[in-house]
């Protein structure tokens, strides 16, 4: 049984539906867009999977904490959190309100600690669990304007391997997820007005994300630990490769 947050479109909808074809039931978390929430759900129903809608906001400590009791109430379990809700909010940091900058960090950041807390008592008692965090290569390569998103990614990274250290002898895996440039909603105007870089390499589908997931979700993930993954089509080489090179 998995939970993902931020699963009512973009990367977190096809890490929903890649997860319930590979057979677990899956409850998605949404925020504010419950039509598209619904749609996911059909999605996976009309493919044979098994899938509950659930809408709460991750930087909110109570919501978070009703949708863990609602989940394990109704499945007596929960095997697989993903956390890939996450909001970015681009200005220069000179720019850049407390408050503009407290809400990417809430909700990319202290989202992902509420729920790993709330989920950790289940998983512990279980022996097992999955616990997949989304980050993003803008943590290692941020563009101007992305301090509290890069902070917040960077955030997720630290928080992935302090973490593992913490629950890695109870059977609990805890493995962090970065994508490059995908094809979202969150990238939709810029994707549209950059087309293909210069390096080449193309922009992500959300379902290109969803296969690793969906293998540190399983068994086999059992000895990876505390690691963070890119996925981005060699975007992270290719542009290292070019920086050096221009030097
Ligand atoms: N797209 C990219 O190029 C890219 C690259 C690197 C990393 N990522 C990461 O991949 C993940 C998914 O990105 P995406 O592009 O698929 O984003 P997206 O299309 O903007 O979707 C964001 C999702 O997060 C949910 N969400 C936002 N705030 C929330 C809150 N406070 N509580 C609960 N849910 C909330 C949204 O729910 P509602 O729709 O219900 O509001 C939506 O389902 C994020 O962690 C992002 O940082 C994306």
């Amino acid at each position: 049984m998995a939970v993902v947050t931020g699963g009512s479109r973009g990367i977190g909808a096809a890490i929903a539906v890649r997860l319930a074809a590979d057979g677990l039931t899956v409850h998605v978390v949404c925020h504010r867009a419950l039509d598209a929430g619904r749609g996911v759900v059909k999605q996976i129903e009309a493919n044979g999977g098994r899938a509950t809608l659930h809408q709460a906001d991750v930087g909110d400590e109570a919501a978070v904490e009703r949708l863990v009791e609602r989940v394990t109430a109704q499945d007596g379990a929960l095997h697989v959190l993903v956390n890939n809700a996450a909001v970015i909010d681009d200005q220069l940091l000179a720019l850049t309100s407390t408050v503009r900058w407290e809400r990417v960090l809430r909700t990319n950041l202290t989202g992902p600690f509420l729920t790993s807390r709330a989920v950790l008592p289940v998983m512990l008692d279980q022996q097992w669990g999955r616990i997949i965090n989304i980050s993003s290569n803008s943590a290692r390569t941020p563009g101007p304007g992305q301090s509290a998103y890069a902070a917040s990614k960077g955030g997720i990274e630290a928080l992935t391997r302090a973490l593992a250290v913490e629950v890695g002898r109870k059977g609990i895996r805890v493995n962090c997820v970065a994508p490059g440039k995908v094809r979202t909603e969150m990238t939709a105007a810029v994707a549209d007005r950059l087309g293909s870089d210069a390096d080449g390499t193309r922009w992500g589908l959300p379902e290109d994300i969803g296969g690793l997931v969906a293998f540190l979700a399983g068994d086999e993930a059992d000895y990876i630990q505390g690691q963070t993954f890119t996925v981005d089509g060699g975007r992270m080489v290719t542009r290292g490769g070019a920086a050096r090179r221009s030097r």
